[in-house]
C-alpha cells in the first residue's frame, strides 16, 4: 500500500492562509494564538510558533475570500529537491518555480539553546505547525500523487462499504501525519478543511479553549479526542473564516518501514470521535474558499 520510503520530503514547511479579513486574522493568530510575527510583504503577514525553527510556517494573505494559498513541504537536501522537482516533472504535475523572497530574520533568543525562539507570554501559544487538512475532489489521486512524487507514506484511511476512499493520512516523518486528505462534497478542487498547530499537552488545548471563550473565538467542536489519528483537538474559526485545530498530536510514532495503513470502515467513522462525541455535521459542510 505505499512505496519504498525514499525521505526526500524532511517535514510539513509552511502554509499560505488567504483571509478577507487581514488585519483581524494578524490579531487573532498574534494576540490570542500567541504567534510570533516574523515580517510582512505586500499582501502577506508571515508568523511561526515560537518552536517553528524556520522563519515562518503561516503566511496570511489579504484575498477576497478565504481558503489555501499553497502549502510547502522541506526538501531533505538539495540533492533531495532536485529528484522531487525531476519527479514532479515527469509526472505532468509541475508547474514551474514559485520564489518566494522572504528571508531569515534574527529569533526572539531562548533561554535553552535547543529551542528556536522565546516563549511569548501571550495567549495559547501554540508551538509549532503540525499538519494541514486539504479537501479534495479525488481523494486518492490526491494521496497517491504525495506517495509516489512526494515520497509521503499512509498511516490510515477511511475507505466506505462501496469502495470508495473517504480520506487519508500522509506523513513524511516519524509523527503519524503531516497531511491529511479529506472528501470535497461539493466535488471541487483545491479547498481547504483546516491547518494545526501544536501545543505541547492535553491541558494545553483545554486551557485554549478557556483564552478562546474570553477572545470570543468561535469553537467549532472539542475539546475532545479524535478516534482517527487519537489527536486531542479544539477546532476554531478563524476571523477570515479559515477552520484552525489546536492540538495535542497523540504520541505513538510510526517507525515500522513496512507500516500497513490502518483502514476504518463506514460503520467505524459512524461512531464519531473516540469518546463517543458525534462528528460535528459543519466538519462535512464546512471549507474554504465557501462554495457559491
Ligand atoms: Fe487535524
Amino acid at each position: 500500500m505505499n512505496p519504498e520510503p525514499i525521505f526526500d520530503v524532511a517535514h510539513l514547511a509552511h502554509v499560505e492562509l488567504l483571509t478577507p479579513k487581514l488585519e483581524e486574522s494578524v490579531q487573532f493568530f498574534v494576540d490570542v494564538m500567541g504567534m510570533i510575527e516574523s515580517g510582512q510583504k505586500g499582501d502577506s503577514v508571515y508568523l511561526r510558533g515560537w518552536d517553528d525553527y524556520e522563519h515562518h510556517s503561516l503566511q496570511l494573505t489579504a484575498s477576497a475570500k478565504p481558503g489555501i494559498g499553497h502549502y510547502a513541504v522541506r526538501a531533505s537536501s538539495p540533492q533531495a529537491l532536485q529528484r522531487r522537482v525531476a519527479a514532479l516533472e515527469k509526472s505532468g504535475l509541475g508547474k514551474g518555480w514559485n520564489d518566494e523572497n522572504v528571508g531569515h530574520g534574527p529569533g526572539l533568543r531562548p533561554a535553552l539553546k535547543n529551542q528556536a525562539s522565546r516563549t511569548p507570554n501571550r495567549g495559547i501559544a501554540l508551538r509549532r505547525i503540525d499538519h494541514i487538512n486539504l479537501l479534495a475532489a479525488d481523494v486518492r489521486a490526491t494521496r497517491v500523487f504525495l506517495q509516489e512524487v512526494l515520497g509521503g507514506k499512509m498511516t490510515e484511511q477511511i475507505i466506505f462499504d462501496d469502495g470508495s476512499e473517504k480520506a487519508s493520512w500522509i506523513t513524511f516523518t516519524n509523527k503519524t501525519y503531516d497531511v491529511a486528505i479529506s472528501e470535497d462534497w461539493t466535488g471541487s478542487k483545491g479547498r481547504l478543511h483546516h491547518i494545526t498547530y501544536a501545543v505541547d499537552s492535553r491541558e494545553d488545548v483545554l486551557r485554549a479553549a478557556d483564552i478562546c471563550l474570553e477572545h470570543k473565538v468561535f469553537m467549532e467542536t472539542g475539546p475532545s479526542k479524535h478516534a482517527i489519528q487519537q489527536t486531542f483537538f479544539l477546532y476554531v474559526y478563524e476571523p477570515g473564516g479559515n477552520r484552525f485545530e489546536i492540538a495535542c498530536p497523540g504520541a505513538r510514532l510510526v517507525l515500522a518501514p513496512d507500516w500497513q495503513p490502518v483502514i476504518w470502515s463506514e460503520a467505524e467513522r459512524k461512531k464519531g470521535q473516540a469518546w463517543g462525541l458525534p462528528t460535528i455535521p459543519s466538519f462535512h459542510t464546512h471549507g474554504t474558499p465557501p462554495v457559491d
